[in-house]
């Protein structure tokens, strides 16, 4: 069973401890949708202020929605779209602050006012993304970007 204790000191130790959390989800785990649906619910779990946290993978041609936590979301992004297509095409994070002033974001959840989202990129290949949404605005900072891309980077490691 997973006890899911609760995240205590400053934000490095924070994510260094939820780091630990997800490598021990993954452990002994190769299923790419099993490890994304456990880290979702980590995620989800673990961060405060957040309404939505999970997976799109890259079919070869766009993002469809993997495995999640929070509300129904749009199954599939073309790359030229929102921020999570902005991620995959640049292979860079997309960290942002006000994502009504994000051109072309994509509200799937209405509350969500900041996103983060972290392209999953293995031996020069597009994976997918990594995208958690929060209703704060200004939700993530570059602590968050920092600790989620490591968490982000254990994932992709356990892909087989
Ligand atoms: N807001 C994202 C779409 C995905 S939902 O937030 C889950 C975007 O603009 O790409």
């Amino acid at each position: 069973m997973f006890n899911a204790s609760a995240l205590t000191g400053n934000k490095a130790e924070q994510y260094a401890r939820l780091l630990e959390q997800a490598e021990g989800l993954f452990h002994g785990e190769r299923d790419r949708i099993a490890n994304a649906a456990n880290l979702s619910a980590l995620l989800y779990r673990q961060l405060p202020d957040l309404n939505w946290a999970g997976f799109y993978f890259h079919d070869g041609e766009e993002l469809v929605v993997g495995p999640f936590q929070g509300l129904p979301a749009c199954v599939r992004i073309p790359l030229d779209k929102g921020v999570c297509g902005a991620a995959a095409r640049t292979r860079q994070t997309q960290r942002v602050d006000d994502v009504h002033a994000f051109p072309g974001h994509i509200a799937c959840d209405a509350a969500s006012r900041s996103e983060i989202v972290i392209p999953l990129v293995k031996d020069g290949a597009l994976l997918g993304v990594l995208d958690i949404d929060s209703p704060k605005p200004a939700r993530f900072d570059a602590e968050d970007q920092a600790g989620l891309e490591a968490i982000a980077a254990a994932w992709v490691k356990t892909t087989a």
